[in-house]
């Protein structure tokens, strides 16, 4: 499916305005079962005053990394470098957080509200190197249609 496609898919999902917790788990459901090679999607958030990310919803298998201290693994390092962290082999990362043998690379996008980086989307493949720029772009996209709902009580 088209970039443009899912960005529309993603926008209907979001005026169906279910209230934003099954929102944001329609938005996991749908790019999981879309894009062949995510197999894990799920937002982290702040925990609130605390330097660490918590997790919120996903789809896929469970996970027991539920709290991650900002600086550790790929999703710690994004919430303290506020960037984009493509990682297309997750073997070649030190500092990783593995979720199982099978996942081979990750994607983190942070998502930004008045400036602040409050959470993240992050997607496992269980495929080396899938990920191109138009990843960047649907999920730079996903993360900024989020930060417009009402998700202040998720990271405060
Ligand atoms: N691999 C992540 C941990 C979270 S799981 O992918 C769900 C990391 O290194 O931060």
């Amino acid at each position: 499916m088209d970039i443009n496609t899912l960005k529309k898919n993603i926008l209907n999902i979001i005026a169906s305005n279910t209230g934003v917790e099954t929102t944001l788990q329609s938005i996991c459901n749908y790019l999981k079962n879309e894009i062949e090679y995510y197999d894990w999607v799920g937002f982290y958030f702040k925990n609130g005053a605390k330097d660490e990310l918590k997790l919120a919803q996903f789809s896929g298998e469970p996970t027991e990394h539920t709290l991650i201290p900002f600086g550790k693994g790929i999703c710690g390092q994004v919430a303290v470098s506020n960037k984009n962290f493509v990682v297309q082999d997750v073997s070649e990362q030190d500092n990783y957080i593995s979720c199982g043998w099978k996942v081979k690379s990750e994607i983190v996008i942070p998502i930004f509200v008045n400036g602040k980086n409050i959470g993240q989307i992050d997607i496992d493949s269980h495929i080396v190197s899938p990920f191109t720029k138009d990843d960047e772009i649907l999920l730079e996209f996903v993360c900024e249609e989020v930060a417009k709902l009402n998700i202040a009580h998720l990271y405060q």
